[in-house]
């Protein structure tokens, strides 16, 4: 590790990050973003719903090192201009994980340069300090994405987050995906549910999952979208000619209702006044609207950062590197690994 490095304010930090289909490389100086590169290999999922493990890696391994030289030539350094290097080592798909950890595990040792393995989850909450110039304060946030929904309590963004709720099935955006496949819209699926919705009506009552009042003893922030989407398949094999744009408005509605719903409840419940939404669903116009409506009425400051950075990024974990930087936390130990499990308590290794 280089000890002298570690004292800077503004520390130059790559991060990478490669859990799921995007090869993201972001470059930040303390909390200056200085470039945001992402390939995302999408496209080759298309034809199978979802993201192949597989292709996914193999995608990862043609596209990050031009994402590294493409992001050091944006922002105009050079590599041993850095003073960190920061890698999502978990959660996530392991072999895409391993394609991420292993660069950068080669990268610190080749240059000589501190390494912190990253909790993908975290990152998706300090992304919040690229936006803006406010200290970070004790935060409720909501990520919703593709692989994982959860209502955290942040206190601290360097040390301590703790696992309020998550979802018992379905990821928030795997529901998205699966109904948009069923409905024939194409893959991923929420940004198409998203469009289709807008020429749509809140026209059917979908049933809000986890929200009975047995739930709200054992699951009052846990979400579960399984009873939903099998409403919706039993709504669409009763009505031949369905409204496509109503069925897509109203599925929609029933996801952020409770999503938001539950995380205003937590901010209630903890006292805290500060909600942040991370992860791809983040991007959802409905989401952002009634997030930002209902946390008004609660007297909660609601921050969701621009759909560019809800979505996976290398810019996320780049910035949570140079906070644990500026936090004086000692780096990971040279060669670490993969871990796709990763508690959310854990925030770098
Ligand atoms: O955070 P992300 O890029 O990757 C994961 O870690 O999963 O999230 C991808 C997910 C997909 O399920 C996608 O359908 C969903 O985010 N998503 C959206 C929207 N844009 C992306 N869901 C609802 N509305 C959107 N506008
Ligand atoms: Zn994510």
């Amino acid at each position: 590790m280089n000890a002298s490095k570690t004292s800077t304010s503004q520390p130059l930090v790559l991060g990478i990050e490669t859990s799921c289909d995007e090869t993201a490389v972001g470059i930040v100086a303390g909390r200056r973003l200085l470039a945001n590169v992402i390939a995302s290999s999408v496209e080759e999922h298309e034809r199978f719903g979802g993201v192949v493990p597989e292709i996914a890696s193999r995608a990862h391994l043609e596209a990050i090192w031009p994402a590294i030289e493409r992001a050091t030539a944006e922002a105009k350094v050079s590599l041993s201009d850095l003073d960190a290097i920061a890698v999502t080592a978990g959660p996530g798909l392991v072999g895409a994980l391993l394609v991420g950890v292993s660069a950068a595990n080669g990268l610190a040792l080749a240059l000589d340069k501190p390494l912190y393995g990253v909790n993908h989850l975290a990152s998706h909450v300090a992304v919040d300090l690229l936006t803006h110039e406010k200290e970070f304060r004790p935060s409720i946030a909501l990520l919703v994405s593709g692989g994982h929904s959860s209502i955290l309590k942040v206190e601290r963004l360097s040390s301590s987050f703790e696992a309020m709720g998550q979802t018992l099935d379905d990821a928030a955006g795997e529901a998205f995906d699966k109904i948009a496949r069923i409905l024939g819209l194409g893959f991923p699926g929420g940004p198409l549910i998203d469009r289709e919705a807008k020429s749509g009506k809140v026209t059917i009552d979908f049933p809000r999952g986890m929200t009975a009042a047995k739930d709200q003893e054992d699951h009052r922030f846990d979400f579960s979208f399984s009873g939903l989407k099998t409403a919706v398949s039993r709504y669409l094999k009763a009505t031949p000619d369905y409204p496509r744009a109503d069925v897509a408005a109203s599925f929609q509605e029933a996801v952020v209702d409770v999503l938001t719903m539950k995380a205003l409840d937590a901010c209630k419940e903890t006292g805290i006044d500060s909600l942040l939404i991370g992860g791809g669903v983040a991007a959802n116009s409905r989401l952002r609207e009634m997030a930002k409506v209902r946390a008004e009425a609660a007297g909660v400051e609601v921050r969701i950062p621009p759909a560019i950075l809800c979505t996976d990024n290398g810019a996320m974990v780049a910035v949570l590197g140079a906070t644990l930087v500026t936090d004086g936390i000692a780096p990971s130990p040279r060669g670490i690994a993969a871990d796709s499990s990763a508690p959310v308590a854990l925030v770098a290794w």
